[in-house]
């Protein structure tokens, strides 16, 4: 496995035919400069930031949903966060991150772009913070471990509004996630049946309307229609 495969593995992996994701990449136009430069110095030292595709959704989705409270879990050096709120001060977020190395260069960075009142950094595991939340959000931005997602889902859930919104990156493993088990390296094989069972608990739901888009490694979008609790996941596990 080379080093550039272990730092970003399904960055280099699209899902879409190569000329067409080119076009979603180069072809869409740039972010605002101070958001454009973050970007490029992250993808430029392969820190795991969305592709360029995806954040072009991200803006224009938060752009229709007009969200004022937003979560996130899996901040990095703070590029999704800061786009999330550059230049709209009506919106907060709250951003969760372990990985001192980061959060620190995240500081950095909200402080040098001007959002860092806009900005709430919750430092430590998702999986300590987030049951420990109370707020509700309008919009959540789930882009951390894979294998936590479905841990993470009734969480996220129980702090949405109704109607709003969680987005969920990486959710096709490369384009592996419906491969056989067998065929799927060790490694990864956690990552692969949570991702499966995630997507087959929720696809469908009577209480969730989901879509399923091919931006990037794959992005699962989840409306919350009713305040039903997700927890029985938990128990299934
Ligand atoms: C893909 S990066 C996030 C990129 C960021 N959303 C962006 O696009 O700018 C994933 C981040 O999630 C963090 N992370 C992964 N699992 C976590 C967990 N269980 N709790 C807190 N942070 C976690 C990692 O430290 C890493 O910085």
């Amino acid at each position: 496995m080379t080093e550039k495969r272990q730092l970003n593995e399904m960055l280099d992996r699209p899902v879409v035919d190569e000329r067409i994701l080119n076009f979603m990449r180069h072809g869409q136009g740039d972010f605002p400069a101070a958001i454009y430069d973050l970007e490029m110095n992250a993808h430029q030292r392969r820190v795991p930031i969305i592709p360029h595709e995806t954040a072009v959704y991200l803006d224009f989705l938060l752009g229709l949903i007009q969200p004022k409270e937003i979560l996130e879990v899996g901040m990095a050096i703070g590029f999704s966060a800061s786009l999330m709120v550059y230049g709209h001060e009506e919106r907060h977020v709250d951003t969760i991150d372990r990985y001192d190395l980061m959060i620190n260069e995240a500081k950095e960075n909200f402080a040098r772009l001007g959002v860092e009142d806009r900005v709430t950094i919750l430092e430590g595991d998702a999986v300590d913070i987030l049951p420990q939340l109370d707020k509700t959000y309008d919009f959540i931005f789930m882009d951390s471990a894979k294998a936590k997602y479905y841990d993470f889902f009734p969480y996220c859930i129980d702090r949405l509004r109704v109607g709003g919104v969680l987005m969920i990156d990486d959710i096709f493993q490369g384009g592996t996630v419906f491969d056989d088990l067998e065929t799927i390296p060790k490694r990864v094989r956690k990552i692969h049946k949570k991702l499966n069972l995630l997507l087959d608990e929720i696809s469908g739901h009577p209480d969730l309307k989901t879509s399923i888009l091919p931006l990037g490694d794959g992005v699962l979008m989840v409306q919350k229609q009713t305040n039903k609790s997700f927890h029985y996941m938990l128990e299934k596990l």
